[in-house]
């Protein structure tokens, strides 16, 4: 599949099938994620494979009852945690170099995105999952002080692609030379 393939046809995945998802393929996925560029080539992320039942619904539990993603939690065979070291990204001796602060959340998201068009390449699922308690799934996933979860996915196969969610046209959000001056008229 073509990569601009992936990026038009990538839905986010909320209902899954119990089917396995051979071992080669997620260490392809999870590779493509390993690629992703970050700040000075910091790649602060750290990936944590969930597969135990028992710590899937732990997590699921970490989830407000009202997020869409909350089941797929139990019902997909993996979900993926993305976890990543602060004070790192973004910063030059020990000092933030940008006034924007830490930026372990853009290139988390970065990797998993990419983790994300790679899964959907071999025809797997995936949401990115960013509303949850950050406090309580470090804790279920015993991630260490100075790291934080970022977002979690769960991976599977899934029956039909879920509709398409309509985006803003290019007009709406593309200025040309400064912000305002529309680009398209
Ligand atoms: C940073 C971030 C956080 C998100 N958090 C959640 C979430 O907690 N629960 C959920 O069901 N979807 C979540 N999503 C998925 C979005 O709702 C979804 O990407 C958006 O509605 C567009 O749909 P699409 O991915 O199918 O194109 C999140 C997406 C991003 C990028």
């Amino acid at each position: 599949m073509e990569l601009l393939t992936a990026i038009r046809e990538r839905r986010s995945v909320r209902k899954y099938k119990s089917k396995p998802v051979p071992e080669e393929i997620l260490m392809e996925i999870l590779d493509a994620a390993r690629l992703a560029p970050s700040w000075n080539n910091t790649q602060v992320w750290r990936f944590i494979v969930v597969k135990d039942q028992g710590t899937k619904a732990k997590l699921s539990e970490t989830l407000r009852p009202t997020n869409p993603a909350k089941a797929a939690y139990l019902d997909a065979p993996i979900v993926i945690c993305a976890a990543a070291q602060r004070g790192l990204s973004g910063f030059y001796k020990g000092e933030a170099a940008t006034n924007r602060g830490d930026w372990f959340m853009f290139d988390t998201a970065l990797a998993m995105e990419h983790l994300a068009l790679a899964a959907w390449q071999f025809g797997l699922g995936t949401v990115h999952v960013g509303l949850f308690d950050g406090t309580k799934a470090e804790e279920i996933l015993k991630v260490p002080e100075g790291y934080s979860i970022v977002s979690m996915t769960p991976l599977g196969y899934f029956d039909t692609p879920p509709d398409a969610k309509p985006r803003k046209p290019l007009q709406e959000i593309l200025y040309l030379n400064t912000y305002g001056e529309s680009y398209i008229k």
